[in-house]
């Protein structure tokens, strides 16, 4: 597809180039941005008044917060502070994170649509997506088109197009969930891993699991609807328990007790998740913790197995920061995440003596995106065998 004149004239360097300042004194300048414009994407406010209730869910999302949250702010400051060239290096944190930067070049936050960050606009006016494109995957077309997965869509407000982008393809959500940094290394690989998976035999797209359909108006009671569904925008993942609950299963297969110890195998399966588990950036971590319960409740002798991509930098360094991630990461190191589908067993020894209750196999989600909050660790499930009985 020939790209449009946005595609030619956005002002975005490439985080590639971004890095090159980064990593080394610049041999050439990064290309100039372009000065701020109004832009030509429409508020999700102005998008409100008749798509109402998506409009709320849209409201919930990690998406409309994704340039808001402190946390982001503080990993983009962060990823800036060491560079030649800063706005270079925050033009390549902000296509994702505030993806109609690519049109308006405001690369200050200024400007209210950019603080919408994905925003409804910037989603339904992509009319294309090329991972191979040089500088962004998007092809851009804001305007009075409004592309969706509805056929025969009529508004008064706007045209509609039917797009299987949207309907039934994986890419939309790829070009933001695909990612290799200047060094070549996927920092975020979340659409390879869904390609490799039986998902898309199934026509399982992302959208069919984040974006399931609920009972609700895609527009307020007046305007005339097609549908009495509409499919939710709060596109929960990691954030959520219940979503990472629901793609997963943990089973204590077997036990056997010696008289002083309990042989237990455990096996923890990838059953719905789309992709490995964990999923995104790896700042994530899926701990399966097995340990001996006591009468009085206490869980001792803990054993864990974590799984975890392992992102290293050029000296082989483990890295643990967003920015590092980005920015710095230059080969994979173990990559323990459970693949979809994929069963694993695992076993443990563990001292049985008088007064030792249980055996309890734990499932735990450790989340350390954000330095400042610390670790999260979520309870994702609990499996438990007595073993006073015996
Ligand atoms: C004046 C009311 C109104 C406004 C304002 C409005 N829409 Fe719509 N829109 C509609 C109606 C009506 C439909 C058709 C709904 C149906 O058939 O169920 C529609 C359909 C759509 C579709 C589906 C298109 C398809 O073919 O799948 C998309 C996407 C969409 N709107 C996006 C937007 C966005 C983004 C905005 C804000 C920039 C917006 N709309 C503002 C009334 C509106
Ligand atoms: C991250 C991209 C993204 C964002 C942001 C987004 N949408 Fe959507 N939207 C989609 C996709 C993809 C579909 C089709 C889902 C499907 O059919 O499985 C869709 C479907 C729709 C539809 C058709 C009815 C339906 O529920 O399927 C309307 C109308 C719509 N969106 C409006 C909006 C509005 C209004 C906003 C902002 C408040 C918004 N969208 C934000 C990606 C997005
Ligand atoms: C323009 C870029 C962009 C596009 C397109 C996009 N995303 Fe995202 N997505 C993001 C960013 C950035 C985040 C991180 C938000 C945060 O946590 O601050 C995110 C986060 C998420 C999350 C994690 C939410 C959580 O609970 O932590 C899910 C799930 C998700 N996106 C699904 C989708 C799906 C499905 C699509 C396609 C319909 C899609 N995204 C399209 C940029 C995008
Ligand atoms: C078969 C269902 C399914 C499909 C298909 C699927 N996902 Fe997921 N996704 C899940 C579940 C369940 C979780 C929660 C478990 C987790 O966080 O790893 C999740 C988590 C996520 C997260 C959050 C990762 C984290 O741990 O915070 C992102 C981002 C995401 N998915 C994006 C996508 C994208 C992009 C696609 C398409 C390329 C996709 N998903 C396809 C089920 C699915
Ligand atoms: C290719 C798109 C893309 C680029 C480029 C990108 N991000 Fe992200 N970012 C995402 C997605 C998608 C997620 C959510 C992944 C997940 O759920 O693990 C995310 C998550 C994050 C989070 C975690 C949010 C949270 O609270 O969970 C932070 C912080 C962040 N990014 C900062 C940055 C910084 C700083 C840069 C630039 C160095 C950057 N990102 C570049 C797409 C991108």
């Amino acid at each position: 597809m020939r790209p449009s004149l946005i595609d030619q004239t956005a002002p975005f360097a490439g985080l590639a180039l971004a890095l090159t300042a980064v990593a080394a004194t610049p041999q050439t300048q990064p290309s100039k941005p372009a000065a701020p414009t109004a832009g030509p994407y429409a508020s999700a406010r102005t998008c409100a008044p008749c798509h109402q209730t998506i409009y709320n869910y849209w409201s919930e999302s990690a998406h409309a917060q994704s340039l808001s949250k402190p946390s982001f702010r503080d990993a983009l400051e962060a990823s800036a502070a060491g560079a030649s060239d800063k706005e270079a290096v925050r033009r390549g944190c902000l296509w994702c994170h505030a993806p109609t930067t690519l049109a308006t070049a405001d690369y200050d936050l200024q400007q209210p649509i950019t603080k919408e960050a994905v925003t409804c606009d910037f989603c339904h006016t992509v009319a294309d997506v090329d991972l191979d494109k040089a500088d962004h995957p998007f092809h851009l077309r804001p305007g009075k088109v409004k592309r969706g997965s509805l056929l025969y869509a009529k508004s008064p407000s706007h045209d509609t197009e039917y797009s299987t982008l949207h309907k039934s393809s994986s890419l939309l959500c790829a070009g933001c969930h695909e990612y290799r940094n200047a060094q070549g290394v996927a920092v975020l690989s979340t659409y390879t891993e869904w390609r490799e998976s039986p998902y898309p035999a199934r026509g399982m797209v992302c959208q069919e699991c984040h974006m399931p359909t609920v009972p609700g108006s895609t527009v307020r009671e007046g305007l005339q609807s097609t549908q009495r569904v509409i499919n939710l925008h709060r596109m929960v993942g990691g954030s959520s328990y219940a979503q990472i609950r629901r793609g997963l299963d943990l089973r204590i297969e077997s036990l056997a007790l010696t008289g002083v110890s309990a042989e237990v195998k455990v096996v923890v399966t990838n059953a719905a998740t789309g992709h490995a588990v964990p999923g995104g950036l790896s700042t994530k971590a899926l701990v399966l913790a097995v340990g001996v319960e006591t009468a009085s409740g206490q869980i001792t002798h803990r054993q864990e197995r974590v799984y975890r991509r392992d992102l290293r930098d050029a000296q082989g360094r483990s890295l643990v920061t967003i920015p590092e991630l980005f920015l710095q990461a230059a080969s994979v190191g173990e990559d323990t995440r459970i693949k979809p589908k994929e069963s694993r067993a695992e076993r443990f020894t563990l001292p049985v003596v008088e007064g030792s209750k249980a055996i309890v196999a734990r499932l735990e989600y450790r989340d350390v995106s954000d330095p400042k909050a610390g670790p999260k660790t979520t309870l994702v499930t609990e499996e438990r065998r007595d073993v006073t009985a015996r």
